[in-house]
C-alpha cells in the first residue's frame, strides 16, 4: 500500500514540473514499461498475503487507470502545443510577392470588356453571359432566322455534329434567347463575350469578341437606342463630340435594323474619332422583332425594346490604335507587354477608363 501511494505521489510531482513530450514518454515507460514501477507491483500479486491481496490488486488497477488517464491527457496537451508552436512558426504569408516579380499584363480586349461593361452599368445594364458552345435553336431559329434562312449562310458557322444542332456560336444574340426565358421583362442586359465564324484575314478572325444589349419594357423607342448608343460612343472614346450614322440594314431579329458608322480622320499618322469625312461600321442593332419576343413569351403588344452587338475587337483596335486584328490572338509576349495593362488600373467612369 504504501509502495503505490510513493508511486502515485512522485508521478503527480513530476507531472506538475515543466515536462516535455519526450520526458513523458519517459515517464510512461518508467511506470508502464517490461520492469517499469507499475509493472513490478503487479508481478508482486502473487506474494502477496492472501487476506490483503483482493485490495491491494484492485488499488493498483485504479492507480495504473489513473495514471494512464493522467499521462494521456499530458500528452495530448503537449501535442497540442507543439503543433500550434509549429503553426506559429511555418505561417506563410501569401501578401508577400512572388520572386522574380513580374506582373502580367491585361490583353487589350479583356481590358476593353472592363471598359465597356463599366460604360453600361453606370444607366443601368446588368451584365449576363452565355456558352460559346450553343444550340442551333439559340443561334438562330429562336433569332427569328428559320432553317434555309439566306442569313444562315451569311454567318460561315462552325457546325460541331452532323445533324448541325450544336454549333460554335456566330453571334453574342443568343444570350437574348437565354436572359429572356429564364426571367421576366423588363430586361436591360449586355453580354460580351467570344464568337466564331469561319473568316480570316486582317480585318477577321475565326474567333472574335462581341458584346451584345438588349433592352426591353413597356415604353422603349427607337430614340432610347439612340440616346443610349451615343452616350456609349462617347464615353468609350473619351471625346464631347462624335459623329454617328445609322444607316438602314438588315437583321432577322430586329426591324427596323441599323447599322452604325462613327465618323473619323487620320491626322498624322493617328486615328481621330468624332471629326472628319470617313465613316467606319462599328455595330448592328434595331428594335427587336415581335417574332422574338413570341418566341420567348414575352407579349409584344405589351412590351418592346431595342437590342445592339458590338465588335469589340474593332473597338479595342480603334482606341488603342492596333492595326492587325490577327496580333490580338498571337499570344506574343513583347506585344502584350507593349499594348496590355497593368493589372490594377481597373477601368471605372468615375476614375477615368483608359488612365
Ligand atoms: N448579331 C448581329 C451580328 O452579329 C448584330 C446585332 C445584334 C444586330 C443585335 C441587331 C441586334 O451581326
Amino acid at each position: 500500500m504504501h509502495d503505490l501511494k510513493k508511486i502515485k505521489d512522485e508521478f503527480l510531482t513530476k507531472l506538475k514540473g515543466k515536462v516535455n513530450l519526450s520526458e513523458i514518454n519517459q515517464i510512461k515507460s518508467d511506470l508502464f514499461g517490461k520492469n517499469g514501477l507499475i509493472s513490478s507491483q503487479f508481478k508482486k500479486i502473487g506474494i502477496i498475503e492472501v487476506s490483503k491481496r483482493k485490495k491491494f490488486a484492485s488499488d493498483l488497477n485504479f492507480l495504473k487507470d489513473e495514471l494512464q488517464s493522467l499521462i494521456n491527457l499530458k500528452i495530448k496537451e503537449l501535442e497540442n502545443i507543439e503543433i500550434n508552436e509549429k503553426l506559429e512558426k511555418e505561417k506563410i504569408d501569401i501578401t508577400l510577392p512572388e520572386r522574380p516579380f513580374v506582373r502580367g499584363r491585361i490583353h487589350p480586349v479583356s481590358q476593353t470588356i472592363d471598359e465597356i461593361s463599366s460604360i453600361f452599368s453606370e444607366i443601368g445594364f446588368s451584365v449576363e453571359e452565355g456558352p460559346d458552345v450553343e444550340n442551333e435553336y439559340n443561334n438562330f431559329t429562336a433569332l427569328n432566322t428559320p432553317d434555309n434562312h439566306p442569313a444562315r449562310d451569311m454567318h460561315d458557322t462552325f457546325y460541331l455534329d452532323e445533324k448541325k444542332q450544336k454549333l460554335l456560336r456566330t453571334h453574342t444574340s443568343p444570350v437574348q434567347i437565354r436572359t429572356m426565358l429564364k426571367d421576366k421583362p423588363p430586361f436591360k442586359i449586355i453580354a460580351p463575350g467570344r464568337t466564331y465564324r469561319s473568316d480570316s484575314d486582317q480585318t477577321h478572325s475565326p474567333m472574335f469578341h462581341q458584346v451584345e444589349g438588349l433592352h426591353i419594357d413597356t415604353n422603349i423607342n427607337m430614340g432610347h437606342l439612340k440616346g443610349c448608343l451615343s452616350y456609349f460612343i462617347k464615353e468609350f472614346f473619351e471625346v464631347k463630340k462624335i459623329k454617328m450614322r445609322f444607316r438602314p440594314s438588315h437583321f432577322p431579329f430586329t426591324e427596323p435594323s441599323a447599322e452604325v458608322d462613327i465618323g473619323y480622320e487620320i491626322k498624322d499618322g493617328k486615328i481621330i474619332i468624332g471629326e472628319g469625312d470617313k465613316w467606319l461600321e462599328i455595330l448592328g442593332c434595331g428594335m427587336v422583332h415581335p417574332n422574338v419576343l413570341r418566341n420567348v413569351k414575352v407579349d409584344p403588344a405589351k412590351y418592346q425594346g431595342y437590342a445592339f452587338g458590338i465588335g469589340i475587337d474593332r473597338l479595342a483596335m480603334l482606341k488603342y490604335g492596333i492595326n492587325d486584328l490577327r496580333a490580338f490572338f498571337d499570344c506574343d509576349y513583347r506585344w502584350l507587354n507593349h499594348f496590355g495593362f497593368d493589372p490594377l488600373d481597373v477601368p471605372s467612369n468615375y476614375r477615368g477608363l483608359s488612365r
